[in-house]
Protein backbone atom coordinates (compact mmCIF):
# COMPACT_ATOMS: atom_id res chain seq x y z
CA UNK A 1 0.00 0.00 0.00
CA UNK A 2 1.27 3.26 -0.91
CA UNK A 3 2.05 5.87 1.37
CA UNK A 4 0.37 8.95 0.85
CA UNK A 5 1.67 12.71 1.85
CA UNK A 6 2.69 13.61 4.83
CA UNK A 7 4.54 15.82 7.37
CA UNK A 8 6.07 14.26 10.09
CA UNK A 9 6.51 16.35 13.17
CA UNK A 10 9.60 14.93 15.36
CA UNK A 11 9.13 16.80 19.25
CA UNK A 12 12.68 15.63 20.76
CA UNK A 13 13.78 15.83 16.84
CA UNK A 14 17.26 16.87 18.44
CA UNK A 15 17.81 14.40 21.09
CA UNK A 16 19.31 10.96 21.06
CA UNK A 17 16.32 8.53 19.54
CA UNK A 18 15.67 10.92 16.83
CA UNK A 19 19.69 10.92 16.14
CA UNK A 20 19.91 7.40 16.63
CA UNK A 21 17.05 5.70 15.22
CA UNK A 22 14.14 7.82 13.94
CA UNK A 23 16.00 9.90 11.07
CA UNK A 24 18.05 7.13 10.06
CA UNK A 25 15.61 5.14 9.39
CA UNK A 26 13.15 8.04 7.37
CA UNK A 27 16.27 7.69 5.06
CA UNK A 28 16.30 3.84 4.66
CA UNK A 29 12.64 3.66 3.87
CA UNK A 30 13.72 6.96 1.38
CA UNK A 31 16.13 4.98 -0.24
CA UNK A 32 13.47 2.44 -1.27
CA UNK A 33 11.47 4.82 -2.53
CA UNK A 34 8.84 4.37 0.24
CA UNK A 35 8.09 7.99 1.15
CA UNK A 36 6.02 10.43 -1.79
CA UNK A 37 8.09 13.07 -3.00
CA UNK A 38 6.81 16.02 -0.79
CA UNK A 39 6.50 14.41 2.32
CA UNK A 40 8.50 16.17 4.92
CA UNK A 41 10.06 15.33 8.33
CA UNK A 42 9.71 18.44 10.87
CA UNK A 43 11.94 18.54 13.77
CA UNK A 44 11.14 20.59 16.83
CA UNK A 45 13.69 21.15 19.36
CA UNK A 46 14.12 23.75 21.85
CA UNK A 47 17.50 25.53 20.82
CA UNK A 48 17.18 28.52 18.81
CA UNK A 49 18.86 27.41 15.83
CA UNK A 50 19.13 28.24 12.42
CA UNK A 51 17.94 25.66 9.64
CA UNK A 52 21.88 25.11 8.42
CA UNK A 53 23.08 24.32 12.12
CA UNK A 54 20.38 21.66 12.54
CA UNK A 55 21.44 20.31 9.21
CA UNK A 56 24.85 20.41 10.48
CA UNK A 57 23.66 18.40 13.73
CA UNK A 58 22.50 15.95 11.29
CA UNK A 59 25.34 15.21 9.41
CA UNK A 60 27.38 14.76 11.99
CA UNK A 61 24.97 12.72 14.90
CA UNK A 62 22.54 11.38 12.87
CA UNK A 63 24.42 10.05 9.37
CA UNK A 64 26.81 7.89 11.52
CA UNK A 65 23.99 5.79 12.14
CA UNK A 66 22.48 5.35 8.54
CA UNK A 67 23.14 1.26 8.07
CA UNK A 68 24.80 1.70 4.98
CA UNK A 69 26.45 4.69 3.93
CA UNK A 70 24.71 6.77 2.49
CA UNK A 71 25.14 7.71 -1.12
CA UNK A 72 25.56 12.03 -1.05
CA UNK A 73 22.99 12.66 -4.33
CA UNK A 74 20.02 10.75 -1.88
CA UNK A 75 21.59 11.93 1.41
CA UNK A 76 21.53 15.48 0.14
CA UNK A 77 18.00 14.92 -1.42
CA UNK A 78 16.87 13.14 1.91
CA UNK A 79 18.05 16.46 3.56
CA UNK A 80 15.66 18.33 1.78
CA UNK A 81 12.83 16.67 3.51
CA UNK A 82 14.00 18.13 6.98
CA UNK A 83 12.75 21.57 8.39
CA UNK A 84 13.92 22.52 11.73
CA UNK A 85 11.28 24.31 14.02
CA UNK A 86 12.86 26.10 17.18
CA UNK A 87 9.48 25.53 19.69
CA UNK A 88 9.38 25.01 23.42
CA UNK A 89 6.88 22.03 23.75
CA UNK A 90 5.61 22.99 26.61
CA UNK A 91 4.85 26.94 26.20
CA UNK A 92 1.89 27.15 23.54
CA UNK A 93 2.71 30.62 22.97
CA UNK A 94 5.91 29.28 21.23
CA UNK A 95 4.11 27.20 18.58
CA UNK A 96 4.11 30.08 15.90
CA UNK A 97 6.84 28.52 13.86
CA UNK A 98 5.48 24.44 14.01
CA UNK A 99 2.31 26.03 12.71
CA UNK A 100 3.74 27.94 9.86
CA UNK A 101 5.64 24.97 8.71
CA UNK A 102 2.59 22.38 8.62
CA UNK A 103 0.92 22.96 5.15
CA UNK A 104 -2.64 23.06 6.01
CA UNK A 105 -4.35 20.79 3.41
CA UNK A 106 -6.46 18.37 4.81
CA UNK A 107 -5.73 15.51 2.85
CA UNK A 108 -2.14 15.52 4.09
CA UNK A 109 -1.31 13.04 7.47
CA UNK A 110 0.24 14.48 10.00
CA UNK A 111 2.33 12.73 12.47
CA UNK A 112 3.65 13.69 15.59
CA UNK A 113 6.12 11.70 17.29
CA UNK A 114 6.32 12.52 20.96
CA UNK A 115 10.31 11.31 21.13
CA UNK A 116 10.17 13.46 24.51
CA UNK A 117 10.05 12.22 28.41
CA UNK A 118 6.17 11.19 28.97
CA UNK A 119 6.05 13.73 31.47
CA UNK A 120 5.44 16.23 28.51
CA UNK A 121 3.29 13.87 26.98
CA UNK A 122 -0.27 15.95 27.95
CA UNK A 123 1.33 19.28 27.33
CA UNK A 124 1.92 18.47 23.94
CA UNK A 125 -1.18 17.33 22.89
CA UNK A 126 -3.21 20.23 24.78
CA UNK A 127 -0.92 22.29 23.07
CA UNK A 128 -1.82 20.83 19.51
CA UNK A 129 -5.82 21.01 20.51
CA UNK A 130 -4.88 24.91 21.26
CA UNK A 131 -3.43 25.74 18.14
CA UNK A 132 -5.83 23.84 15.93
CA UNK A 133 -3.07 21.42 14.81
CA UNK A 134 -4.77 18.31 16.69
CA UNK A 135 -6.92 17.43 13.31
CA UNK A 136 -9.01 14.07 12.56
CA UNK A 137 -6.08 13.59 10.09
CA UNK A 138 -3.61 13.28 12.46
CA UNK A 139 -1.75 10.53 14.56
CA UNK A 140 0.11 10.39 17.63
CA UNK A 141 3.16 8.04 18.41
CA UNK A 142 4.30 7.72 21.92
CA UNK A 143 7.40 6.60 22.79
CA UNK A 144 8.27 4.26 25.93
CA UNK A 145 8.42 4.91 28.96
CA UNK A 146 4.91 4.79 29.19
CA UNK A 147 4.41 5.38 32.47
CA UNK A 148 6.24 4.10 35.32
CA UNK A 149 3.13 2.67 37.51
CA UNK A 150 -0.55 1.89 36.61
CA UNK A 151 -1.43 5.08 38.28
CA UNK A 152 0.47 7.29 35.67
CA UNK A 153 0.04 4.66 32.77
CA UNK A 154 -3.63 5.39 33.30
CA UNK A 155 -2.76 9.51 33.54
CA UNK A 156 -1.06 9.16 30.03
CA UNK A 157 -4.02 7.70 28.22
CA UNK A 158 -6.40 9.80 29.77
CA UNK A 159 -4.98 12.92 28.98
CA UNK A 160 -3.31 11.93 25.27
CA UNK A 161 -7.01 10.23 25.45
CA UNK A 162 -8.65 13.84 25.42
CA UNK A 163 -7.22 15.11 22.47
CA UNK A 164 -6.56 12.04 20.16
CA UNK A 165 -9.21 8.79 19.63
CA UNK A 166 -7.52 5.78 20.60
CA UNK A 167 -7.29 4.86 16.55
CA UNK A 168 -4.89 8.05 15.99
CA UNK A 169 -2.90 6.74 19.07
CA UNK A 170 0.69 4.58 18.43
CA UNK A 171 2.11 3.02 21.28
CA UNK A 172 5.43 2.08 20.25
CA UNK A 173 7.39 -1.24 21.44
CA UNK A 174 9.90 -1.54 19.02
CA UNK A 175 10.03 -5.34 19.55
CA UNK A 176 7.21 -5.72 18.01
CA UNK A 177 9.08 -4.60 14.91
CA UNK A 178 11.57 -6.97 15.10
CA UNK A 179 11.50 -9.24 11.88
CA UNK A 180 11.22 -12.41 14.02
CA UNK A 181 8.13 -11.06 15.90
CA UNK A 182 6.38 -11.30 13.35
CA UNK A 183 7.68 -13.90 11.81
CA UNK A 184 6.24 -15.93 14.93
CA UNK A 185 2.81 -15.02 13.93
CA UNK A 186 3.45 -16.32 10.43
CA UNK A 187 5.02 -19.40 12.40
CA UNK A 188 1.96 -19.83 14.58
CA UNK A 189 -1.00 -19.15 12.20
CA UNK A 190 0.41 -19.32 9.06
CA UNK A 191 1.49 -23.40 9.52
CA UNK A 192 -1.17 -26.58 10.32
CA UNK A 193 2.04 -27.87 12.49
CA UNK A 194 2.79 -26.07 15.23
CA UNK A 195 -0.74 -25.14 16.58
CA UNK A 196 -2.66 -28.28 18.07
CA UNK A 197 0.49 -28.87 19.81
CA UNK A 198 0.88 -25.28 21.22
CA UNK A 199 -0.72 -26.47 24.30
CA UNK A 200 -0.35 -27.49 27.69
CA UNK A 201 -0.96 -31.32 26.17
CA UNK A 202 2.43 -30.80 24.30
CA UNK A 203 4.70 -27.65 25.90
CA UNK A 204 6.44 -28.10 29.16
CA UNK A 205 7.84 -24.99 29.57
CA UNK A 206 8.50 -21.52 27.47
CA UNK A 207 11.65 -19.34 27.90
CA UNK A 208 11.72 -15.73 27.22
CA UNK A 209 15.32 -13.96 27.29
CA UNK A 210 16.61 -10.43 26.57
CA UNK A 211 20.56 -10.34 26.99
CA UNK A 212 22.73 -7.09 26.74
CA UNK A 213 26.05 -6.95 26.84
CA UNK A 214 25.99 -3.15 27.03
CA UNK A 215 25.76 -1.53 30.65
CA UNK A 216 23.74 1.37 31.29
CA UNK A 217 25.94 4.16 29.16
CA UNK A 218 25.40 7.50 29.53
CA UNK A 219 21.48 6.87 30.19
CA UNK A 220 21.97 6.50 33.93
CA UNK A 221 19.69 9.63 34.75
CA UNK A 222 16.79 7.65 33.24
CA UNK A 223 17.87 4.20 33.94
CA UNK A 224 17.92 4.60 37.81
CA UNK A 225 14.70 5.92 38.10
CA UNK A 226 13.35 2.70 35.94
CA UNK A 227 15.59 -0.61 36.00
CA UNK A 228 15.04 -3.59 34.32
CA UNK A 229 11.38 -4.30 35.25
CA UNK A 230 9.44 -1.11 33.93
CA UNK A 231 12.75 -0.80 31.15
CA UNK A 232 12.58 -4.27 29.08
CA UNK A 233 10.09 -6.39 31.18
CA UNK A 234 6.84 -4.19 31.72
CA UNK A 235 7.12 -3.94 27.82
CA UNK A 236 9.24 -5.66 25.41
CA UNK A 237 8.89 -9.14 27.10
CA UNK A 238 5.33 -9.22 28.39
CA UNK A 239 4.56 -8.48 24.24
CA UNK A 240 6.29 -11.40 23.37
CA UNK A 241 4.98 -13.48 25.99
CA UNK A 242 1.38 -12.16 24.31
CA UNK A 243 2.75 -13.09 20.97
CA UNK A 244 3.47 -16.71 21.98
CA UNK A 245 0.56 -17.06 23.96
CA UNK A 246 -2.27 -15.25 22.61
CA UNK A 247 -5.60 -17.68 21.43
CA UNK A 248 -5.33 -17.35 17.59
CA UNK A 249 -7.06 -14.20 16.25
CA UNK A 250 -9.62 -14.15 13.58
CA UNK A 251 -7.60 -11.96 11.42
CA UNK A 252 -4.44 -10.01 11.37
CA UNK A 253 -6.84 -6.77 11.61
CA UNK A 254 -5.44 -4.19 14.89
CA UNK A 255 -7.96 -5.21 17.44
CA UNK A 256 -8.34 -8.93 16.54
CA UNK A 257 -4.75 -9.20 17.35
CA UNK A 258 -4.81 -6.59 20.51
CA UNK A 259 -7.43 -8.37 22.04
CA UNK A 260 -5.78 -11.72 21.93
CA UNK A 261 -3.05 -10.31 23.21
CA UNK A 262 -4.91 -8.37 26.17
CA UNK A 263 -6.63 -11.78 27.65
CA UNK A 264 -3.17 -13.14 27.89
CA UNK A 265 -2.40 -10.25 30.20
CA UNK A 266 -5.79 -10.44 31.89
CA UNK A 267 -4.70 -14.20 32.62
CA UNK A 268 -1.40 -13.89 33.59
CA UNK A 269 -1.65 -15.41 37.47
CA UNK A 270 -1.42 -12.93 39.68
CA UNK A 271 1.46 -12.97 42.87
CA UNK A 272 1.06 -13.27 46.06
CA UNK A 273 3.74 -12.40 48.56
CA UNK A 274 4.53 -16.22 48.88
CA UNK A 275 5.02 -16.26 45.14
CA UNK A 276 6.73 -12.90 45.02
CA UNK A 277 9.78 -14.09 47.08
CA UNK A 278 10.04 -17.37 45.51
CA UNK A 279 9.47 -16.68 41.42
CA UNK A 280 11.58 -13.58 41.32
CA UNK A 281 15.32 -12.71 40.72
CA UNK A 282 16.61 -9.40 40.74
CA UNK A 283 20.19 -8.48 40.07
CA UNK A 284 22.81 -5.70 39.78
CA UNK A 285 25.58 -5.97 37.96
CA UNK A 286 28.97 -5.49 39.42
CA UNK A 287 32.44 -5.14 37.69
CA UNK A 288 33.49 -8.28 35.46
CA UNK A 289 34.92 -8.45 31.68
CA UNK A 290 32.73 -8.69 28.85
CA UNK A 291 34.28 -9.77 26.07
CA UNK A 292 37.39 -9.64 27.52
CA UNK A 293 37.44 -6.25 28.57
CA UNK A 294 37.37 -4.42 32.14
CA UNK A 295 33.74 -2.90 32.75
CA UNK A 296 32.77 -1.22 35.85
CA UNK A 297 30.36 -2.10 38.04
CA UNK A 298 26.81 -0.63 37.95
CA UNK A 299 27.86 1.65 41.35
CA UNK A 300 30.45 2.91 39.71
CA UNK A 301 29.17 4.17 36.45
CA UNK A 302 29.91 7.98 36.15
CA UNK A 303 26.85 9.65 38.22
CA UNK A 304 25.45 6.43 39.90
CA UNK A 305 24.16 6.63 43.84
CA UNK A 306 26.78 4.88 45.89
CA UNK A 307 23.57 2.39 47.11
CA UNK A 308 21.36 2.84 44.05
CA UNK A 309 19.06 -0.30 44.72
CA UNK A 310 18.18 0.08 41.26
CA UNK A 311 18.36 -3.66 39.24
CA UNK A 312 19.40 -4.50 36.14
CA UNK A 313 18.41 -7.83 35.52
CA UNK A 314 15.43 -9.63 36.49
CA UNK A 315 14.50 -13.34 35.75
CA UNK A 316 10.95 -14.51 36.94
CA UNK A 317 8.51 -17.45 36.29
CA UNK A 318 5.04 -16.39 35.19
CA UNK A 319 2.01 -18.48 34.97
CA UNK A 320 -1.24 -18.33 32.44
CA UNK A 321 -4.17 -19.14 34.37
CA UNK A 322 -6.28 -20.36 30.53
CA UNK A 323 -6.99 -24.23 29.46
CA UNK A 324 -4.74 -23.67 27.25
CA UNK A 325 -1.36 -22.95 29.49
CA UNK A 326 -2.20 -23.66 33.21
CA UNK A 327 0.32 -25.68 34.74
CA UNK A 328 2.92 -24.37 31.64
CA UNK A 329 6.03 -22.06 33.40
CA UNK A 330 6.72 -19.11 31.44
CA UNK A 331 10.37 -18.00 32.45
CA UNK A 332 10.73 -14.46 31.15
CA UNK A 333 14.78 -12.98 31.76
CA UNK A 334 16.58 -9.67 30.94
CA UNK A 335 19.49 -8.44 32.11
CA UNK A 336 22.52 -5.49 31.19
CA UNK A 337 26.04 -6.59 31.10
CA UNK A 338 25.65 -10.25 30.56
CA UNK A 339 27.47 -12.59 28.79
CA UNK A 340 26.12 -12.32 25.45
CA UNK A 341 23.86 -10.19 23.31
CA UNK A 342 20.50 -12.54 22.30
CA UNK A 343 17.29 -11.98 22.49
CA UNK A 344 15.42 -15.34 22.10
CA UNK A 345 12.29 -17.45 22.80
CA UNK A 346 12.72 -21.25 23.84
CA UNK A 347 9.60 -23.45 23.37
CA UNK A 348 10.40 -27.01 25.34
CA UNK A 349 7.94 -29.97 24.09
CA UNK A 350 7.25 -32.76 26.87
CA UNK A 351 9.23 -35.59 26.96
CA UNK A 352 8.37 -38.84 24.62
CA UNK A 353 5.94 -41.45 26.54
CA UNK A 354 7.87 -44.44 25.77
CA UNK A 355 10.88 -45.85 24.15
CA UNK A 356 10.98 -48.18 21.80
CA UNK A 357 14.40 -48.34 21.46
CA UNK A 358 17.30 -49.94 23.69
CA UNK A 359 17.62 -46.38 24.72
CA UNK A 360 15.93 -45.05 28.09
CA UNK A 361 13.46 -42.10 27.74
CA UNK A 362 15.44 -40.23 29.53
CA UNK A 363 18.37 -40.15 27.24
CA UNK A 364 16.12 -38.11 24.98
CA UNK A 365 16.32 -34.59 24.27
CA UNK A 366 12.69 -33.29 24.75
CA UNK A 367 11.80 -31.47 21.51
CA UNK A 368 12.69 -27.88 21.27
CA UNK A 369 11.92 -24.57 19.11
CA UNK A 370 13.93 -21.73 19.35
CA UNK A 371 12.93 -18.28 18.00
CA UNK A 372 15.73 -16.26 17.59
CA UNK A 373 14.94 -12.73 17.69
CA UNK A 374 18.54 -11.26 17.70
CA UNK A 375 21.45 -11.37 16.21
CA UNK A 376 20.81 -14.19 13.44
CA UNK A 377 17.53 -13.94 13.37
CA UNK A 378 16.09 -17.34 12.64
CA UNK A 379 14.47 -20.50 13.93
CA UNK A 380 15.86 -23.78 15.32
CA UNK A 381 13.71 -26.73 16.07
CA UNK A 382 15.42 -29.90 17.91
CA UNK A 383 14.76 -33.23 17.22
CA UNK A 384 16.11 -36.47 18.05
CA UNK A 385 17.86 -38.35 14.64
CA UNK A 386 19.40 -41.42 14.11
CA UNK A 387 23.13 -40.94 14.17
CA UNK A 388 24.53 -42.70 11.10
CA UNK A 389 26.00 -45.55 10.77
CA UNK A 390 25.19 -49.24 12.43
CA UNK A 391 22.44 -49.95 15.59
CA UNK A 392 20.26 -47.08 16.64
CA UNK A 393 21.59 -44.70 18.12
CA UNK A 394 18.92 -41.70 19.05
CA UNK A 395 21.04 -37.87 19.20
CA UNK A 396 19.19 -34.65 19.16
CA UNK A 397 20.14 -32.76 15.63
CA UNK A 398 19.09 -29.10 14.72
CA UNK A 399 16.55 -28.02 11.86
CA UNK A 400 17.88 -24.64 11.21
CA UNK A 401 16.34 -21.66 9.40
CA UNK A 402 18.80 -18.56 8.84
CA UNK A 403 15.98 -16.18 7.90
CA UNK A 404 18.81 -14.00 6.00
CA UNK A 405 19.89 -16.97 4.15
CA UNK A 406 16.47 -17.80 2.95
CA UNK A 407 15.44 -14.75 2.42
CA UNK A 408 17.71 -12.76 0.42
CA UNK A 409 15.96 -9.88 0.40
CA UNK A 410 17.21 -6.48 2.34
CA UNK A 411 16.35 -6.47 5.91
CA UNK A 412 14.36 -3.54 7.96
CA UNK A 413 15.21 -1.94 10.97
CA UNK A 414 12.14 -2.33 13.67
CA UNK A 415 11.52 1.20 13.50
CA UNK A 416 11.61 1.42 9.74
CA UNK A 417 9.02 -1.36 9.57
CA UNK A 418 7.25 0.84 12.66
CA UNK A 419 6.79 4.06 11.00
CA UNK A 420 5.89 2.82 7.93
CA UNK A 421 3.09 1.14 9.52
CA UNK A 422 2.24 5.01 11.58
CA UNK A 423 2.22 6.48 8.34
CA UNK A 424 0.05 3.79 6.22
CA UNK A 425 -1.91 4.09 9.48
CA UNK A 426 -1.62 0.34 10.60
CA UNK A 427 -2.26 -0.55 13.83
CA UNK A 428 -1.41 -4.17 14.34
CA UNK A 429 2.03 -3.83 16.20
CA UNK A 430 1.24 -1.16 18.25
CA UNK A 431 -0.07 -1.47 21.98
CA UNK A 432 -3.73 -0.21 22.93
CA UNK A 433 -4.21 1.54 26.13
CA UNK A 434 -5.91 -1.59 27.87
CA UNK A 435 -3.09 -3.17 26.98
CA UNK A 436 -0.89 -0.86 28.77
CA UNK A 437 -3.02 -0.89 31.80
CA UNK A 438 -3.35 -4.60 31.81
CA UNK A 439 0.50 -4.72 31.55
CA UNK A 440 1.28 -2.60 34.16
CA UNK A 441 -1.47 -3.82 36.62
CA UNK A 442 0.16 -7.28 36.64
CA UNK A 443 3.77 -6.18 37.47
CA UNK A 444 2.74 -3.52 39.79
CA UNK A 445 2.98 -5.97 43.05
CA UNK A 446 6.80 -6.34 42.16
CA UNK A 447 7.28 -2.91 42.10
CA UNK A 448 5.79 -2.51 45.83
CA UNK A 449 7.25 -5.42 46.90
CA UNK A 450 10.98 -4.69 45.93
CA UNK A 451 9.88 -0.93 47.33
CA UNK A 452 8.65 -2.45 50.37
CA UNK A 453 11.62 -4.80 50.69
CA UNK A 454 14.94 -3.41 52.61
CA UNK A 455 17.13 -6.17 50.46
CA UNK A 456 19.12 -4.92 47.42
CA UNK A 457 19.38 -6.95 44.21
CA UNK A 458 21.47 -9.65 43.91
CA UNK A 459 24.91 -8.85 42.72
CA UNK A 460 26.23 -10.69 39.46
CA UNK A 461 29.44 -10.44 37.75
CA UNK A 462 29.62 -8.66 34.36
CA UNK A 463 29.95 -10.66 31.60
CA UNK A 464 27.87 -13.60 33.34
CA UNK A 465 24.34 -14.79 33.19
CA UNK A 466 22.96 -13.09 36.09
CA UNK A 467 22.83 -13.71 39.65
CA UNK A 468 22.99 -17.60 40.81
CA UNK A 469 19.62 -17.52 42.04
CA UNK A 470 18.43 -17.07 38.63
CA UNK A 471 19.66 -20.75 37.73
CA UNK A 472 18.13 -21.47 41.01
CA UNK A 473 14.83 -19.89 40.20
CA UNK A 474 14.22 -22.62 36.93
CA UNK A 475 16.30 -25.46 38.66
CA UNK A 476 13.89 -25.81 40.97
CA UNK A 477 11.72 -26.80 38.05
CA UNK A 478 14.41 -29.15 37.50
CA UNK A 479 15.54 -27.50 34.11
CA UNK A 480 18.09 -25.44 32.76
CA UNK A 481 18.51 -21.85 30.79
CA UNK A 482 19.34 -22.81 27.32
CA UNK A 483 22.61 -21.03 27.77
CA UNK A 484 23.50 -22.76 30.55
CA UNK A 485 22.17 -26.16 29.49
C1 LIG B 1 15.10 -0.21 25.04
C2 LIG B 1 15.61 -0.09 26.45
O1 LIG B 1 13.69 -0.17 25.03
O2 LIG B 1 15.54 -1.44 24.48
C3 LIG B 1 17.12 -0.20 26.47
O3 LIG B 1 15.23 1.17 27.00
C4 LIG B 1 17.58 -1.45 25.75
O4 LIG B 1 17.61 -0.19 27.82
C5 LIG B 1 16.93 -1.56 24.38
O5 LIG B 1 19.00 -1.38 25.62
C6 LIG B 1 17.24 -2.91 23.74
O6 LIG B 1 16.77 -2.92 22.42
P1 LIG B 1 17.48 -3.82 21.30
O7 LIG B 1 16.59 -3.66 20.10
O8 LIG B 1 18.84 -3.28 21.12
O9 LIG B 1 17.49 -5.21 21.84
Amino acid sequence: MAISDFDLVLFGGSGDLAMRKLIPAMYARDVCRDLPESARIICVGRAAISQEEFLRIVETTAKPNVKETPNEKNWARFLERIVYVSVNATDVNTYGPLVDALRPDESITRVYYLATPPSLFAQICDNLKATGLATANSRVVLEKPLGRDLESAKQINAEVGKVFCESQIYRIDHYLGKETVQNLLALRFGNVLFEPLWRREWISDVQITIAEKIGVGNRLGYYDTSGALRDMLQNHLLQLLCIVAMEPPATIAPDAVRDAKLQVLRSLKRFTPTTLAQNIVRGQYRAGYVDGKQVPGYREEPEAPKYSKTETFVALKAEIDTWRWAGVPFYLRTGKRMSDRLAEIVVRFKPIPHSIFNQSTSSFQPNSLVIRLQPNEGLSLNLMAKTPGEGMRLKQAELELDFREQFKAPRMEAYERLLLDVLRGQLTLFMRGDELEAAWEWVEPILNHWEQDDSSPLPYASGTWGPAASSALIGRDGLQWREEA
